[in-house]
Order: C-alpha cells, then sequence, then structure tokens
C-alpha cells in the first residue's frame, strides 16, 4: 500500500520533518505528556475502609486526551508493593505491542520502580480505558479513560458536544484483591459481588433498607437543554451491567472506535470491558434529580438488589432530591434473544469518517477472502493437575517468565509454542504457553463459542475487528449465511452470550504480538488467554517499531536489566528535552513509512 522510496529523500522528507516538528508543532504532532504515580489509597465506596489503588491519588485516575496521530508519553510510576503493567485497552499500539502493557509483550515494572511508555494512537478516534493488567489489580482500581479525538480537519458524525463526560460502571468487592487473588488460587469462585461503583463511588441511597447510611455517591452536574457525550465503560470484575439514565434517551454515537449508526436506547447492556459513547440531551423538566443506574444482568434480581449502582443526573435549575423506585432494567426474564437483539441492533455507521477522511465503510470487510480459521470454545473452570484453570479450546495459558515479544526478539528459544489449535482439542485440558500462530495480512475468522454457564467478553489487542454474527446454539458452516457482511461493527471487546457463538472477522495488519483474552477477571486470572503473534516474513522495521531503548529484561534475559536507580528525585528540564528528541527520531521513522 505504501510505495518505498530511495532513502535518501526518506531522510531528507524526514529532516523537512523535523524542521516542521520543531517550528509549527501541529494538532498532529504534538506529543501529550502525563505522569502517573501508582499507589494505594483508602477509600470506602460501599462503607467498608479498603485498599484500592489510584493514580496521582485520584481513583478513578484522569483521563488521557489525545488526537489521531499523536505521541502519548506516560511515565508510569510504581508505587505499589506488586509488579504493574498498564494496559491501554483498545488502543491499538500500531507497530509497537512493545508498548501493550500486557505479560507476553512486557517485563512488568517492579515496585519502586518506573517505566515511561511512549507510543503513536495512529489512525484511531474513541473512547477507551486504561487499567493494571497484572495480578487482578484491576478488582481494585488504577483504571483510568483514554480519549482519542478527531483531528480538527475530520468532521464527526454529530454537533458539538457541549461537554464531555467520563463513567465508569463496574461490579465491586470490599475484599481486595489480594484476597479474592487467594480465593481463586484456592480453587473457590469469588461469588456474588459487594456492589457496583459509578465512578468509584457507591450507590445513592435510594432505598433506606438496601443502601446503608452516609456512603458517597456520584452526582453528575448539567445544564438545561444542552447536549453532552458521555463515554460509558464497563471496567469491573465480571457482571454484565444494565445502563440506563431515569426520564432520558441514550443516543448511541460510538463504540470503541467506530462511529455507530445513531439509536435511542431507553437502556443498554454494557458487559465487562466495553466501552459505549452516548449523547444525551438534559431535555427534562428539573422537577427533581434524575437516577443513573447500572444494574446486574442475567442474575435473580431478587438476591442481586444490592449489586446496583446509582448516582444522581442534576441540572442547575433542579427543583428536588431524585425519590421514589429506580427506571426499570428489561423485563426479558423469559427472552434470552432481547439482550443479543439489542447487541445485534448496534452498527457501523458506513458514511461517517474515522480517523481518516474516507468514509469507514470503504474498508468492504465483507468481500475479503478468510485465510484462516479459529474456533475457540470456553468451558467452565476445570481442573488440570489438580489446580483450578480456565480454558480456551482446551488449553489454559501459562505466562512465560521471558514475555513472547522479548524472547523473538532476541532469538531465546524455548519459551512458547506456536501451536495453538484451531479446534478445541478432544484429549484432556492442558496448561502451557500456545500461542496462534497469525498470517500477517491474513484475514482471519475466529468463532468464540462459549461453553460456560455464564456470559464472556473477548477482546483482542492490537486490531479493531468486524461483529459479523452471534447467535444460540452450536456454531456451524451454515451459520455463515447470516453474517453481517456489510455494517457490523468494529470493536476491541465483543460478548458472548452463554450457550450461544459470535463470529468476528480481523484483518492481520498490524505485527506484533497481540492478548486474546476473556475481560471476565476471573477467568482471565485462571489462564483463559492466548496470543496472536503476527509477524512479516520480510525483515524490515517499517512494519514494526524496533525494541524501545527502554525496555524492560526478565526472565531468561534478567541479566541484561541494569538496575534502576530508585532513589533518584523526578527531574524535569533535561530528560523531557531527551525525550522531545527520542520522539523526534520516532516522528521521523513513521514520517518515513509513509512515503
Ligand atoms: C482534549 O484535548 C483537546 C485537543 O487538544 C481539547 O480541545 C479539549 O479541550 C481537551 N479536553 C479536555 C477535557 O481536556
Ligand atoms: C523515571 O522517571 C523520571 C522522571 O520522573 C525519568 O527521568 C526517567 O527517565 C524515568 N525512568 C524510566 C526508566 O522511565
Ligand atoms: C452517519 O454519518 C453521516 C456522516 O457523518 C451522518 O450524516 C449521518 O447522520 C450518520 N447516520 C446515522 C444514522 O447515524
Ligand atoms: C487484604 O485484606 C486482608 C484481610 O482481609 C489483609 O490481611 C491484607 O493485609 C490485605 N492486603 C493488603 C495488601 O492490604
Ligand atoms: C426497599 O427495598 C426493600 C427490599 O427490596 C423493599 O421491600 C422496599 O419496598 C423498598 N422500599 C422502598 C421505599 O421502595
Ligand atoms: C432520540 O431521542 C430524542 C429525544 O430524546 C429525539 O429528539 C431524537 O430525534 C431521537 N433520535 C433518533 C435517531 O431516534
Ligand atoms: C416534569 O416531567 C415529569 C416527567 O415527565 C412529569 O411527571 C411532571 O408532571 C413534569 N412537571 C412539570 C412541573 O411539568
Ligand atoms: C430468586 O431468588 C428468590 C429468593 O431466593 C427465589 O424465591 C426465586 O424463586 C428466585 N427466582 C428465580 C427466577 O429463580
Ligand atoms: C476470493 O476467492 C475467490 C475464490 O477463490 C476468488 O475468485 C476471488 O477473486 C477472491 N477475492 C479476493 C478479493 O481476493
Ligand atoms: C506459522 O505460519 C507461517 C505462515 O504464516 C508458516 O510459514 C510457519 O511455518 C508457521 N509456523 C509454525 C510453527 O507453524
Ligand atoms: C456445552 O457443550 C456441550 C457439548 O457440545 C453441550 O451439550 C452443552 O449444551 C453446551 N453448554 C453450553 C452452556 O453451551
Ligand atoms: C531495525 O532496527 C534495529 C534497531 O534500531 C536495527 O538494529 C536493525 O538493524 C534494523 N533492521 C532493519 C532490517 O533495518
Amino acid at each position: 500500500m505504501f510505495l518505498t522510496m530511495p532513502s535518501s529523500a526518506a531522510l531528507f522528507l524526514c529532516l523537512i520533518n523535523i524542521c516542521l516538528l520543531a517550528s509549527l508543532p501541529s494538532a498532529e504532532d504534538a506529543t501529550v505528556f502525563y505522569n502517573f504515580e501508582v499507589s494505594y489509597i483508602t477509600a470506602s465506596p460501599l462503607g467498608v475502609p479498603q485498599q484500592v489503588i489510584a493514580i496521582n491519588k485520584l481513583f478513578p485516575g484522569p483521563t488521557i486526551n489525545t488526537t489521531t496521530n499523536n505521541y502519548v508519553v506516560v511515565n508510569v510510576r510504581n508505587k505499589l508493593d506488586e509488579d504493574l503493567l498498564i494496559h491501554w485497552s483498545g488502543v491499538q499500539q500500531r507497530r509497537s505491542s512493545w508498548q501493550d502493557g500486557v505479560l507476553g509483550t512486557n517485563c512488568p515494572i517492579p515496585p519502586k520502580w518506573n517505566w515511561t511508555y511512549q507510543f503513536q494512537v495512529k489512525d484511531q478516534i474513541g473512547g477507551f480505558f486504561y487499567f493494571p493488567s497484572l495480578n487482578f489489580q484491576r478488582a481494585a482500581g488504577g483504571f483510568g479513560g483514554f480519549v482519542i479525538n478527531n483531528r480538527p480537519i475530520i468532521s464527526i458524525p454529530f454537533d458539538t458536544p457541549y461537554g464531555d463526560i467520563e463513567v465508569f460502571i463496574g461490579d465491586w468487592y470490599t475484599r481486595n484483591h489480594t484476597d479474592l487473588r487467594e480465593a481463586l488460587d484456592a480453587g473457590k469462585d469469588l461469588g456474588m459481588p459487594d456492589g457496583v461503583l459509578i465512578n468509584g463511588k457507591g450507590p445513592y441511597r435510594y432505598n433506606d433498607t438496601l443502601v446503608p447510611e452516609g456512603i458517597d455517591y456520584e452526582t453528575i452536574e448539567v445544564h438545561p437543554g444542552k447536549t453532552y457525550r458521555l463515554r460509558v465503560h464497563n471496567v469491573g470484575v465480571s457482571t454484565s451491567l444494565n445502563f440506563r439514565i431515569q426520564n432520558h434517551n441514550l443516543l448511541l454515537a460510538e463504540s470503541e472506535g467506530s462511529y455507530t449508526v445513531q439509536q435511542n436506547y431507553t437502556s443498554l447492556d454494557i458487559h465487562v470491558g466495553q466501552s459505549y459513547t452516548f449523547l444525551v440531551t438534559m431535555d427534562q423538566n428539573a422537577s427533581t434529580d434524575y437516577y443513573i443506574v447500572a444494574s446486574a444482568r442475567f442474575v435473580n434480581e431478587s438476591i442481586w438488589q444490592r449489586v446496583t449502582g446509582v448516582a444522581i443526573l442534576r441540572y442547575t435549575n433542579s427543583k428536588g432530591k431524585a425519590a421514589g423506585p429506580l427506571p426499570d432494567a428489561p423485563d426479558d426474564q423469559y427472552d434470552k434473544t432481547f439482550s443479543m437483539n439489542q447487541a445485534r441492533s448496534i452498527r457501523w455507521n458506513v458514511s461517517a469518517s474515522g480517523a481518516r477522511p474516507n468514509p469507514q465503510g470503504s474498508f468492504k470487510y465483507g468481500s475479503i477472502n478468510v485465510t484462516d480459521i479459529y474456533v475457540l470454545r470456553n468451558k467452565p473452570p476445570e481442573k488440570i493437575n489438580g489446580k483450578r484453570r480456565a480454558t480456551l479450546n482446551g488449553i489454559s495459558f501459562v505466562n512465560p517468565a521471558t514475555p513472547i515479544r522479548l524472547a523473538d526478539w532476541f532469538k531465546v528459544k524455548g519459551t512458547y509454542k506456536l501451536d495453538f489449535p484451531a479446534k478445541p482439542i478432544t484429549g484432556p485440558p492442558r496448561a502451557e504457553t500456545s500461542v496462534i500462530n497469525g498470517t500477517f495480512r491474513g484475514f482471519m475468522e475466529i468463532i468464540l463459542q462459549n461453553n460456560d454457564t455464564k456470559m464472556h467478553t473477548y477482546h483482542l489487542d492490537g486490531y479493531a475487528f468486524f461483529v459479523v454474527g452471534m447467535d444460540y446454539g452450536e456454531w456451524s458452516n451454515n451459520s455463515r449465511g447470516t453474517y453481517n457482511k456489510w455494517d457490523g461493527i468494529a470493536r476491541a471487546t465483543t460478548q458472548v452470550y452463554p450457550g450461544a457463538w459470535t463470529a468476528i472477522l480481523v484483518s492481520l495488519d498490524n505485527v506484533g504480538v497481540w492478548n486474546l483474552r476473556t475481560e471476565n477477571l476471573d477467568s482471565w486470572y485462571l489462564g483463559q488467554e492466548t496470543y496472536i503473534r503476527v509477524v512479516n516474513p520480510e525483515a524490515t522495521n517499517k512494519t514494526e517499531l524496533p525494541i524501545p531503548d527502554n525496555a524492560l529484561f526478565c526472565g531468561a534475559l534478567s541479566k541484561m536489566q541494569k538496575p534502576q536507580d530508585i532513589s533518584s528525585a523526578p527531574s524535569h528540564g533535561a530528560s523531557e528535552l531527551r525525550l522531545f528528541f527520542t520522539f523526534l527520531m520516532f516522528a521521523c521513522t513513521f514520517f518515513s513509512f509513509f512515503q
């Protein structure tokens, strides 16, 4: 797709680019800097004091605000007592799985150390979130928003909203994440969560019996008549949540990097790991405040009543408190297709522009021939060598001591196998470091078959995939006849209903090693994940950036790791200048790719 040019010409353009960067920084070239200090704080979101992970003492953490093609530098300082990696969920890290923040590509940041992520948010728009990917830490917080705005030259398919609001919903346990981990290690289930948090806060006291006194709740203040953009993320452990705002329509506009066909919903099911952007017009009379609700789905509601998040939407001219019953959840106990039909109704706006000026639909995924097919089947957790584990196709993933991407770069043999089965294995389940052999520039069809009794969501790093179909029962070749080959949504996280399948298509154009996992945190912790390794057979640095010069080493490569001077106080000035020049070089490398 990109023509190559003589390297002298590329160098020349590169120098011009450096001049441009140095003299007139444009929105596109801009670098955004963030410092993240990750530490424990004590908070009592459900009235019980507990240890929570905060970023710069904030829970949820600060929102990273970027624009398409920006360079992003995040210096992460680990003040926890355990290893840390921050993962940028849905942010594609094009050509640089080095920055993905999962154990298959990065060595963890040890306690008291810091590590600087540097990447470009290339050819992307949308509302995403970040979270700590190791050791069940997400159950303790550490998450925050990640926004990629359109470049000013590309208009968004709706009027600019009056304001932007980030909303994090998620189930929550009052046990800390080490306790939760111990329960899983001991082969136990985590049981029912203790509540649902909205923006790190417990429920508004809508019912004196159900909600104890003295809980701090979230209040979102708005101006009457205005339209706001709400970016809602399910950052929880395992509970699907129904999201709704009393008396207000949710106009769905974007999801994980794609503009959708705009449709009103009175409520939407948001599964673990998913992000949705809604436009909400404050068109009510403000006779009272309004409830914002996130309630557990597909469970016995009379038992799960306390697992309900309630926040308050307050107009500046509000005449009183919210009172009375919450707005109803969907009444579909006997209609298991209701939620699935809602999911199917979410479609791609093929004529809207995404990150590039051409319409999203100009990538005609429906007419591309599939090169690889994987049917991935999960099961409820089962024992492997006496330990309770979770599997995909009968394989429970074991993280390698040396990350796969690093092992490849330094030619360390035997850390993983490239033999992930394309179909469920028939023999007994195994615990292995087994990885999918992706074909560079191939077009992969993945069928996710949920043979567990609970809801799952699956996420693929490095890519957006097309959700082309889902249905109950066993997938078969004939199921392809039902695929949406025209306006299936491109996203990074899809739900798979219990006893059902979801089919996705993905164009393997991003070189690297990419995590494919369930977002259900307990199943993930128990090994329900793998990686897709995509290698360009041609030796070139054009399709993948070389290893960053600050890479951390571990496992078989741990001797290469220099100790970090953890006593040194953060210094500014010189180091930022150095980063700036690193980025000029970085930008330069990118620039020459596109000639
Ligand atoms: C995010 O960045 C854009 C572009 O720099 C800016 O216009 C906008 O005000 C920022 N938003 C927030 C919430 O800071
Ligand atoms: C750690 O942070 C300091 C500034 O706070 C920075 O100068 C240094 O480069 C960082 N170290 C790494 C390895 O990222
Ligand atoms: C799709 O996007 C186009 C182009 O921005 C916009 O005009 C149109 O209203 C959108 N259609 C729907 C149904 O959302
Ligand atoms: C987690 O909670 C347990 C008690 O339930 C406590 O013993 C332990 O110290 C806590 N861990 C941390 C890291 O706070
Ligand atoms: C509060 O919840 C309890 C338990 O579900 C219910 O019996 C009671 O009617 C509710 N109170 C109000 C005022 O709605
Ligand atoms: C969505 O609902 C609002 C009222 O809240 C209405 O004004 C608008 O026309 C509806 N949009 C669509 C696409 O149905
Ligand atoms: C405000 O709207 C509510 C709900 O639509 C309605 O019940 C109420 O009568 C209205 N109040 C006034 C003062 O218009
Ligand atoms: C939900 O739980 C309640 C209380 O245990 C029980 O009486 C009821 O039958 C359950 N409902 C369903 C649909 O299982
Ligand atoms: C897809 O495969 C068919 C049959 O093998 C072939 O005729 C067609 O040209 C291929 N399409 C593309 C876009 O490669
Ligand atoms: C992986 O796939 C490539 C083709 O994409 C093939 O050449 C290679 O032999 C495969 N490797 C293994 C170990 O199967
Ligand atoms: C799991 O698979 C078995 C065998 O195909 C089937 O009988 C069972 O109904 C499936 N269960 C679910 C929940 O999909
Ligand atoms: C890619 O970059 C690395 C590090 O900068 C360099 O050592 C290597 O020779 C480059 N490879 C090619 C094929 O240009």
